[in-house]
């Protein structure tokens, strides 16, 4: 027998950016962070778990048919923790089928380019916890669930809720307290997308496991991000989602990306995640905002190239059109001065929040 249990998980893209561990192996971070979860239809993984004892004997993960060890620290966390609460409740009721026991295969599939700075690993993770929550029947909330998707990759645990989600960094050793929590949901502010421009599908250079490592070690400038700016825009970003103030949000998303983009220049060696194409596109909203003569619109890039501009449904003429006009004009510009392949690869798509 075949026990089997599917689900999705979007993409988020963090407002308020998570840079850096005061635990890397229970990645417990040194701030809080706010994302925005983007439309599953868009930009999502679909993972489907299962479980047999006519499977081989050791754990499978199939990504985009690709095989991945499973024997890494993060999965292994993961496949634990839900292995625990399983065993738990059938601990309790003798005449529920002993899956914990069983081997696990999962089966993986992103409707984008993986680890291009799409955030990859949150939309995976989480998708993999919740399937495997599923599968197991685990009376779990998000949240409770976000504690063990926070384990697999940090951002993943802010993928386990829809629209405005915060991850609350948390003060314990053990990490129980580092958990994902909703601000508000999706329908609160139905008004808010998001224009993803692909500049390079191309795999990152330095990840984030790895980048925000170095930072913490040789940055002092991340000091201050984390003591004094970061609870500052956490402050300020949970008012202006709960306003649904969009100016106050895109200053404050902007100033976060480019204050996560400095603590990156300030690390030793300096990571460098904006290329030409990432600033023109700061320029180009730069413009449209002065137009506009208020903020309508709002960059924020993770760790890589890929812009990801905020804005409000009314000003997609103006957002959107402009980025898309600038792109077609940045398309010639960027093939005599950054690689072909980056050129080749610029692509932009809308998407609903
Ligand atoms: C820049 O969650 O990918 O996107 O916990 O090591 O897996 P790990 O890192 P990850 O880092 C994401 C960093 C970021 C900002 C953010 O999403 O908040």
């Amino acid at each position: 027998k075949i026990y089997q249990a599917s689900t999705t998980a979007p993409v988020n893209i963090a407002v308020v950016k998570y840079w850096g561990k005061r635990d890397p192996k229970l990645n417990l971070p040194t701030n809080s962070s706010v994302s925005v979860t983007l439309s599953q239809s868009d930009l999502r993984t679909h993972t489907t778990a299962a479980c047999s004892s006519s499977f081989p004997q050791s754990d499978t993960l199939l990504l985009n048919s690709e095989n991945q060890d499973t024997s890494g620290a993060r999965t292994q966390a993961c496949f634990r923790e839900l292995r625990f609460l399983r065993s738990s409740i059938e601990a309790a009721d003798p005449f529920l089928p002993k899956l914990s026991a069983l081997p696990l295969k999962i089966v993986s599939e992103n409707n984008f380019p993986t680890a291009a700075g799409l955030a990859s690993s949150a939309a995976g993770f989480a998708a993999l916890v919740r399937a495997i929550a599923n599968l197991y029947e685990l009376p779990a909330s998000p949240t409770e669930l976000s504690r063990i998707a926070r384990q697999g990759s940090g951002s993943a645990c802010r993928s386990l809720f829809g629209g405005y989600v915060a991850w609350q960094m948390g003060t314990k050793t053990d990490g129980s307290d580092s958990l994902a929590v909703e601000v508000a949901p999706a329908s609160h502010w139905p008004t808010m997308r998001a224009l993803i421009l692909v500049v390079s599908a191309e795999k990152k250079g330095v990840s984030s496991t790895s980048g925000m490592q170095i930072t913490v070690a040789t940055s002092e400038l991340f000091q201050r991000r984390a003591e004094v700016v970061v609870p500052k825009h956490m402050a300020e970003m949970e008012e202006a989602i709960r306003n649904k103030d969009f100016e106050k949000f895109g200053q404050v998303t902007m100033k976060e990306s480019n204050s996560f983009h400095a603590v990156c220049l300030d690390t030793f060696p300096p990571i460098f995640y904006l290329n030409d194409v990432s600033k023109a596109a700061i320029r180009v909203v730069e413009d449209i905002n002065k137009k506009a003569g208020k903020t309508i619109a709002a960059y924020t890039f993770d760790a890589g190239p890929n812009a990801v501009i905020y804005y409000e449904e009314e000003n997609i003429a103006v957002v959107a059109g402009v980025v898309k006009g600038a792109l077609g004009h940045l398309d010639g510009w960027e093939s005599r001065d950054i690689s072909a392949q980056e050129a080749g690869d610029l692509d932009s798509r809308a998407v609903s929040v």
